[in-house]
């Protein structure tokens, strides 16, 4: 059992420490997107008017501490949380103590200095090498803050890092308590119903998109072991179709996932549907020829960059008598308008249906349908990409979720 924030005693007073997912897409420190912020809002709001000192931290972007000092120092630069301070602020409408540092005296007197009903955020998680790795003397000081922990960040709940398994790990060996947020809550039980399938959720259809099949060989037959068909499209498409022995023309390719593909989709007995035409172009960037393919048949010098108006109207059909839709993963590279047509008619085909149970697995394809205006038709629309597929992959385990249990 994982008991939740509402279920947490006495918590005027307490030290809370926060565990959100606040990396946010940052572009020279302006952020671009504010969702993930936004979504934290409700578990904030919660510990605050119950009188909780709140301590939030999270990760932001990418550290690599085995560069060089200068190269370190830039990175730091660059995820710098100062930025996500401010618009909490702006967000709670309330001060929020930013602490600069991930230890040290300056935090304690932070922490210390915390009165009830007031928040504070530390600096960057990944400030600390140890974050990564789970380091336990990282660990306990960061446990040291708290009198409870609160897991929020489902985004991060597939990385047993130190801020997501180590602190939880000690407070609960300590007889501290540990709770899951709103945030986390909501995600688990919309993901866990497209992992433990009911059968009035059917016909159950999953779409699969993106780069790599590499990437997605364990969703693939996760899902295959739930799903009533799987729509495959984006640049993954082609590695399934040239194992099919169809030309691909230059389109993306995993020479060594070939024999994968092929396995995959024999076994699956019709419910792969794979694209049956593409829009393509004579190359990536700086094209100047385009055109639709008749049939999977890509003329040799032209990749894919879309799925096809023939692959829609299919699509769009399987899609019709859906029960439950899991998507992840753009049909085409839906940043440029002339390869949006695919995602887009994906969207809008969700979009239509009545009584049926939409997941979007976050990532590019939640961007996606942020950018087109469909967010508020589907059922959910996950925080966590990575997440999302450790989900499916996992039958629902995460480290981050996991180390809450009673
Ligand atoms: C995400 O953006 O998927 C999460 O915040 C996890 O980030 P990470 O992949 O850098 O661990």
């Amino acid at each position: 059992m994982i008991k939740t924030i509402e279920q947490l005693e006495n918590l005027n007073g307490k030290k809370v420490l926060v565990r959100v997912d606040f990396n946010v897409p940052l572009k020279n420190g302006e952020i671009r997107d504010d969702n993930r912020i936004v979504q934290a809002l409700p578990t904030i709001k919660y510990l605050l008017s119950h009188g909780a000192r709140v301590i939030l931290f999270s990760h932001l972007g990418k550290i690599k501490h085995k560069e060089t000092p200068d190269v370190i120092a830039e990175q730091m630069k660059k995820n710098n949380m100062a930025p996500v301070a401010k618009r909490l602020g702006e967000l709670l409408n309330l001060n929020v103590h930013f602490v600069d540092v991930t230890r040290g005296d300056k935090l304690i007197a932070g922490v210390n200095a915390l009165k009830d009903g007031e928040v504070l955020l530390m600096q960057n998680t990944r400030y600390e090498k140890g974050e990564e790795k789970n380091d336990t003397e990282l660990s306990s000081i960061w446990a040291s803050l708290a009198d409870i922990y609160v897991m929020d960040a489902f985004g991060s709940a597939h990385r047993a890092h130190a801020s997501t398994y180590g602190v939880p790990e000690i407070l609960k060996k300590e007889g501290k308590p540990v709770a899951m947020g709103y945030l986390v809550e909501k995600e688990v039980k919309n993901l866990n119903r497209c992992v433990f399938v009911d059968e009035k959720d059917r016909p159950y259809v999953a779409i699969l998109g993106g780069l790599k099949v590499s990437d997605k060989i364990k969703v693939i037959d996760s899902l295959l072991k739930k799903c009533d068909k799987i729509l495959i499209g984006g640049a993954m498409a082609y590695t399934f179709l040239k194992a099919l022995e169809k030309n691909i023309g230059t389109s993306p390719c995993e020479l060594d996932q070939l024999d994968y593909a092929r396995r995959c989709y024999e076994g699956s007995r019709g419910r792969i549907v794979l694209p049956c035409d593409s829009v393509v172009t004579d190359k990536f960037e700086g094209w100047t020829e385009k055109l639709v393919t008749d049939g999977n048949n890509i003329p040799d010098g032209f990749e894919g960059m879309d799925i096809g108006p023939k692959t829609i109207d299919h699509f769009t059909k399987e899609l019709s008598n859906a029960k439950m839709i899991f998507w992840n993963g753009p049909m085409g590279v839906f940043e440029q308008t002339d390869f949006q047509a695919g995602t887009r008619a994906i969207c809008e085909a969700i979009a239509k249906l009545n009584n049926c149970f939409s997941v979007c697995g976050g990532g590019d394809s939640a961007a996606a349908i942020k950018e087109f205006g469909y967010t508020d038709k589907f059922s959910h629309v996950s925080t966590g990409g990575g997440a999302s597929l450790e989900m499916i992959e996992n039958d629902g385990k995460l480290p981050g979720i996991v180390i809450l249990e009673e």
